[in-house]
């Protein structure tokens, strides 16, 4: 067993209070490499924000969980090198089942997320239950989630969305225990939010998505007032980053995101923190892109995956100063 504060994190708790009361957001950024964790470390620490490192099920497939915890611990020291201590939280994104928690509590990670959201009302009670009992032995918070995002990213698929109705969320969330809870209000996860047949164009022919079901955030909030909301699926799909990859031979159709002001609105409201991955990989996509068409002879990943990086760092850094405000906020 290896606690997460033996490794210089912390959970959510007091950060989630401080977002709350304060009329900010904390990135929940997801890393699966060493490139990755540098950005989001190098930018938050800048910006003085708050951070969550987010481990999907598919990081761990790909990075190896062992290592994503050892970097996770190195990002707490890594911020001390660069002069400033910021709050870190290491997260498990998207928890499938209470096994996969299990581990990731006793493995040195201060907060999880267990994903019942596709599962019968009763059943995703039962589960998030299970978890929270088990966690809160150790301190580590919980995010469970009421409703289904649309929209595939890898491991985690759903044809359909349902928002999420807020008569439900009182009882969820007393029966539950859960510490946030991930909710459903027309946000998805990937790169293509919304079908181009749900969009209107402007004049320029750009896709302008349907708003957020703000309506829906307000009900939920009069229902569990100060109660720490999170959206998933919050990237903006920057059409200048689209348009690097499809000018250095990408290929992405009609890929649309939330757009900013939405995000900014979201932030000052309960919605304490924003999910945000797709953003990053269109980020580092572009900069590699580019680099490759301009530089055919080279071949030393060091030489790509810079520009990458600080593509990555800049992005994260305007998110924390210009849409969640947590910039200055650690
Ligand atoms: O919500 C999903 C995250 O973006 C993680 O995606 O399963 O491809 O790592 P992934
Ligand atoms: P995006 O695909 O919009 O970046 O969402 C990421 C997310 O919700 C991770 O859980
Ligand atoms: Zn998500």
């Amino acid at each position: 067993m290896t606690s997460y504060k033996e490794l210089g994190l912390v959970n959510t708790k007091d950060m989630f209070a401080k977002a709350v009361a304060g009329g900010f957001a904390i990135p929940a950024y997801n890393f699966n490499n060493m490139e990755q964790m540098q950005a989001i470390i190098q930018a938050c620490v800048e910006t003085k924000s708050p951070v969550i490192l987010q481990v999907s099920a598919g990081a761990r497939k790909y990075a190896n969980g062992t290592l994503l915890r050892n970097m996770a611990k190195g990002a707490v020291e890594y911020a001390h090198e660069l002069g400033y201590d910021i709050p870190i939280v290491l997260h498990l994104d998207h928890g499938a089942d209470f096994e996969i928690c299990k581990e990731c509590i006793d493995n040195g990670f201060s907060s999880v997320m267990i994903d019942g959201s596709h599962f019968p009302y009763e059943e995703n009670i039962a589960l998030t239950r299970k978890v929270v009992e088990y966690a809160h032995k150790y301190d580590v918070t919980v995010e469970g989630e009421l409703g289904v995002l649309a929209g595939i990213e890898d491991d985690v698929v759903a044809a359909h969305s349902t928002y999420t109705q807020p008569e439900e969320v009182i009882d969820f969330v007393s029966k539950t225990g859960v510490d946030s809870l991930a909710i459903s209000i027309g946000t998805s996860h990937g790169a293509n939010k919304f079908k181009p047949e749900q969009c209107t164009r402007n004049a320029e022919g750009i896709l302008i998505p349907p708003p957020l079901r703000f309506d829906i955030l307000e009900e939920i909030e009069k229902k569990l007032p100060g109660f720490p909301i999170v959206l998933h699926g919050s990237s903006s799909v920057p059409q200048d980053q689209v348009a690097i990859i499809n000018a250095n031979g990408g290929a992405l159709k009609d890929a649309v995101g939330i757009p900013e002001e939405q995000l900014r609105k979201a932030a000052k409201s309960a919605v304490c923190k924003i999910n945000i991955d797709s953003d990053g990989r269109l980020a580092m996509t572009a900069a590699i892109r580019k680099y490759m068409a301009e530089h055919p002879d080279h071949f030393d990943p060091r030489q790509y995956l810079s520009p990458a990086r600080d593509s990555l760092k800049t992005i994260y850094m305007a998110k924390n100063k210009n849409v969640l405000g947590s910039a200055g906020q650690a």
